[in-house]
């Protein structure tokens, strides 16, 4: 791989062992896939902030790496952590909220944004054809499919050296020829709710491998639903990107897949671990909800409250809360929780005795049994809310 002179120096050390350390990592990856030269990024977005899934090991390197004094070279942004500062922080145990904000603070020393949210595009859309270093994985999708910029899949590890080195290797998505729909995928229906574009992802990521589908039918779709779509596809299968518009691709050239009304059914049913239909808690934002889809919950829980005994959480952006403050303030009177940096997945909802969560998102649903140790059922917005709610 070729390497500047200044490149050069920082590998050799020159510029101490953080950047050293952090070209070294870039610099493995690219020689891992045939890059030939790292190229200057305008964000990157780090996964792996909530201790939940992080751990001790990953926690040490962060903290050597802050007091090594790396510093962010480009707008850096954080991931969700494992708990919000106003519910959740209060019901954990203290010894790991405490694990959680020492992360925050080598990240805080790093100068990361404490955006802590799976949405980084909500609080700036990156430039269409700009190149990116983002690791979580529905991000990824949204960004190279819906936005337009160009990323690829980064670990943990790496999208951190790319925020701290402010380039990333060349290969993968940031390479022309690696965008191409190699896939045709036919509905038989037209998908009618965010739950089954969730299911078409989470269905076509496991028989996809990594080729990119050009998907016929979505030109009307939301840019939620194709939120939902893009999170469950990349939660079971390695594809970074769909394509919703024929940009003169020629079909006949290409793998057709056809996907009937019943994968859609079916895919929906095997999210839905039981049979019960008194969840503990009912969560909806899996990818953080937008302003819109906050808007969509205020308005249809009209002046319902939440039962008795049943937790309502809609998880966001503090970016998002900020600008939806009439429709927050709705929510939390109906006894519902807006919980900002964090999500069900990346927190303890086990420690708070949740058994059984009822979600919107095909994602939350897929990681749930495992992530959770709980049940899960999945059903569209209206659902969710209907069981969340009386009156
Ligand atoms: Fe975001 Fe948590 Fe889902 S990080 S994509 S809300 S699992």
């Amino acid at each position: 791989m070729y390497l500047t002179k200044e490149e050069e120096r920082i590998c050799d050390g020159e510029f101490g062992w953080a950047n050293q350390i952090c070209m070294k990592i870039l610099v493995r990856l690219g020689e891992l896939f045939n890059a030939t030269r790292l190229i200057p990024i305008n964000s990157a977005h780090v996964s792996g902030v909530s201790y939940k899934t992080l751990g001790d090991a990953p926690s040490d390197f962060l903290e050597a790496l802050a007091n090594a004094d790396a510093k962010v070279k480009v707008k850096a942004t954080l991931n969700p952590q494992s708990f919000d500062r106003e519910y959740l922080c209060k019901k954990l145990p203290p010894d790991l909220c405490q694990k959680q904000s020492d992360i925050m603070t080598y990240f805080e020393k790093m100068g990361f944004t404490e955006s802590l949210t799976c949405t980084p595009y909500y609080l700036e859309n990156p430039k269409r054809g700009s190149h990116l270093a983002w690791a979580e994985s529905s991000a990824v999708v949204y960004t190279n499919s819906v936005i337009g910029a160009w990323t690829n899949r980064e670990g943990g590890p790496s999208a951190l050296a790319a925020a701290i080195i402010g380039k990333t290797p060349d290969y993968g998505m940031h390479k022309v020829e690696n965008r191409q729909p190699k896939a045709l995928v036919k509905l038989e229906k037209q998908l009618q709710s965010e739950v089954e574009f969730g299911a078409l992802g989470n269905f076509l990521g496991k028989i996809l491998e990594d080729k990119i589908p050009i998907i016929q039918g979505l030109q009307n779709a939301s840019k939620d639903n194709l939120k939902h779509l893009g999170a469950a596809l990349a939660s079971t299968g390695m594809v970074n990107m769909f394509c919703h518009e024929n940009r003169g691709i020629k079909f006949n050239e290409i793998e057709k897949i056809n996907v009937e009304t019943k994968d859609i059914k079916q895919t929906i049913e095997n999210l839905t671990t039981t049979s019960t239909q008194e969840p503990d808690l009912v969560f909806v934002g899996c990818p953080h909800c937008s302003l819109n889809e906050i808007k969509q919950v205020a308005e249809l829980i009209g002046s319902g409250k939440v039962k008795d005994g049943t937790e309502f959480w809609v998880c966001t952006s503090q970016h998002i809360k900020e600008k939806a403050r009439k429709y927050v303030e709705k929510i939390e009177k109906s006894g519902g929780h807006i919980l900002t940096d964090t999500c069900a997945v990346v927190t303890w909802t086990d420690k708070l005795g949740i058994k059984t969560i009822m979600t919107n998102s095909a994602k939350t649903a897929h990681y749930a049994p495992t992530l959770n140790k709980a049940e899960t059922i999945l059903a569209p917005l209206k659902e969710c809310l209907k069981t969340a709610f009386k009156g």
